[in-house]
């Protein structure tokens, strides 16, 4: 294991200690949070855990089923106490960006179902300054040139600059049936009025800035684990 998959390990198996026995828990998507879920498939079968999980992504349930954990629909459950997630970026006040794996929607659904956020990430993750990591925009198909266009008026940056988001050579579809587009922008410096701005447009489902959500931070650097709170 390189030393980054190291840093990612140590952060998503801390972040299952807040886990307790009877929680219901949102189960977040990437490869941080995956040693969340294999930590607490470990001790659901050694500990005899008892949790009640939702799943942000289709790759999360498949992996949440492989260990053993229960899931239920959100709304069965009516809220949560948790959700641990990872993150694309996120600066000191706990803004994140998040959608690199696609999932932005369902995360943030399940976060604002959640009592509380806990974001696993390793130090490439910490930023001053919002936006070097492209922004994640999920709008329906039926639209999405005319949103780009939108999108390109409201935040100022060219339409060569708001990139459709293509896997293996074919445009990437979300769990929800929808299309991602990567906004190039560089520089974020008022992320929650680009949010409002974003997701007023009809062709927007969401985007990728979460803000006041998250209320910790554990990551893992070479020095080893720090705990930052909001
Ligand atoms: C999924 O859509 C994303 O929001 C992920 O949570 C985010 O990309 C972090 O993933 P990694 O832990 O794989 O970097």
């Amino acid at each position: 294991m390189n030393s980054k998959e190291e840093l990612k390990k140590a952060a998503g198996i801390h972040a299952s200690t807040y886990v307790k026995n009877g929680m219901k828990v949102g189960l977040g998507t990437g490869s941080t949070v995956k040693y969340t879920i294999l930590e607490l498939g470990r001790r659901i079968r050694e500990e005899k855990l008892e949790i009640s999980c939702v799943p942000t992504s289709i790759a999360t349930e498949k992996l949440s089923i492989e260990q053993g954990i229960k899931l239920y629909e959100l709304s069965s459950l009516e809220g949560l106490d948790l959700v641990i997630d990872g993150a694309d970026e996120f600066n000191k006040e706990l803004t994140l960006i998040k959608g690199g794996g696609g999932a932005l929607v369902r995360e943030k659904i399940i976060a604002q179902a959640s009592e509380k956020m806990i974001v696993v990430a390793d130090d490439s993750k910490k930023v001053d300054t919002l936006g070097k990591f492209p922004l994640p925009v999920e709008v329906i198909q039926f639209s999405w040139k005319e949103t780009r266009r939108q999108i390109s008026k409201i935040t100022g940056i060219s339409e060569s600059k708001i990139i459709k988001r293509i896997t293996n050579d074919k445009t990437f579809i979300t769990d929800n049936g929808n299309y991602i587009l990567d906004l190039h922008l560089e520089k974020i410096e008022e992320p929650e009025k680009l949010e409002s701005n974003l997701n007023s447009l009809a062709g927007v489902l969401d985007c990728g800035l979460f803000c006041n959500i998250a209320n910790k931070v554990v990551l893992a650097s070479l020095n080893g684990l720090e705990i930052i709170e909001n």
